[in-house]
């Protein structure tokens, strides 16, 4: 397995190596990150991750000083993978004068959610994820897999792809969950030992909440707020709790229909903000 740092290292890495499959991460690699490498292994011909913290999808409040950087566990990681390449640029590498040119995505689908609670995020990871596609893909066809955790940057990704016409396949992998249900981050971290054994509580809520959607006794946002309100009781501060329309992640239009919606959530525990979804 190859490291490299730079942009030039990474295209003569890969020159002649055939088409990549890429797995970009911001490092603190967990058995969710692995799974996707698990997944994107067989769809390409040669296996790259990239491993940046970026700082333009962190809002200054936010944990980018304090995002742990463990480069050489997670690249030891990644060779028991068999990962072919890990491009793990510094930041004078991937931004060698401040990024004045920007992906504005689609306000409809990324200042909702998300993009309301964490503004400019979703320009941020537009940024970085085309510039990384460039670096990997070259305009070339390829394929990038991303986690469903992530529901709203896999769907503006797919998006961003589709609009600017870039011939890289996106999938997308299931949701890795540890034995209680809590779903897999870096984040997860962060959580003291009390803490983690009540953060599974996100996922729980989302549960409770799509089981009463479908029930449908009360009108949705009566049901939401209900929701935000128990998992407030617990301890939590809730940016949102909701239900949406698989399709555009707008809220449901009519009645609901199992199969095409998904609850999607994010909540702060003590100082750790975590995200989760479901879909049903
Ligand atoms: O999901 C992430 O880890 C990041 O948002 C990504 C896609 C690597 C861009 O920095």
């Amino acid at each position: 397995m190859q490291v490299v740092h730079t942009i030039a290292d990474l295209r003569a890495a890969l020159a002649g190596r055939g088409r990549p499959a890429f797995v970009p991460t911001m490092g603190n690699l967990h058995a969710g990150h692995l799974a996707l490498v698990r997944q994107a292994k067989p769809l390409g011909d040669v296996l790259v991750a990239s491993i940046f913290v970026n700082r333009l999808q962190f809002l200054p409040h936010e944990d980018f000083d304090s995002y742990p950087r463990t480069l050489q566990k997670d690249c030891k990681v990644l060779e028991a993978e068999s990962c072919d390449i890990v491009f793990a640029p510094r930041e004078s590498d991937l931004y060698p004068q401040p990024q004045t040119f920007v992906v504005q995505p689609d306000p409809q689908l990324a200042d909702i959610l998300e993009g309301h609670f964490r503004p400019g995020f979703f320009t941020g990871v537009c940024t970085v994820v085309l510039k990384l596609f460039g670096c990997v893909f070259g305009g070339n066809p390829g394929t990038a897999v991303f986690g469903r955790k992530d529901y709203q940057q896999q769907m503006v990704i797919r998006q961003m792809v589709r609009q600017f016409a870039l011939p890289i396949d996106i999938v997308t992998a299931d949701i890795s969950r540890a034995p209680d249900g809590l779903a897999l981050s870096s984040r997860n971290a962060y959580l003291s030992p009390e803490e983690r054994s009540q953060a599974v509580q996100l996922s729980r809520a989302l549960q409770t909440l799509a089981q009463s959607a479908l029930a449908a006794r009360q009108a949705l946002p009566t049901l939401e707020s209900d929701a935000a309100q128990a998992l407030g009781a617990q301890g939590w501060e809730v940016d949102y709790l909701t239900v949406r329309q698989r399709g555009d992640l707008q809220a449901p239009a009519g009645a609901l229909e199992a199969g095409h919606l998904v609850a999607l959530g994010a909540a702060r525990l003590g100082r750790t903000r975590l995200i989760d979804n479901l879909e049903f």
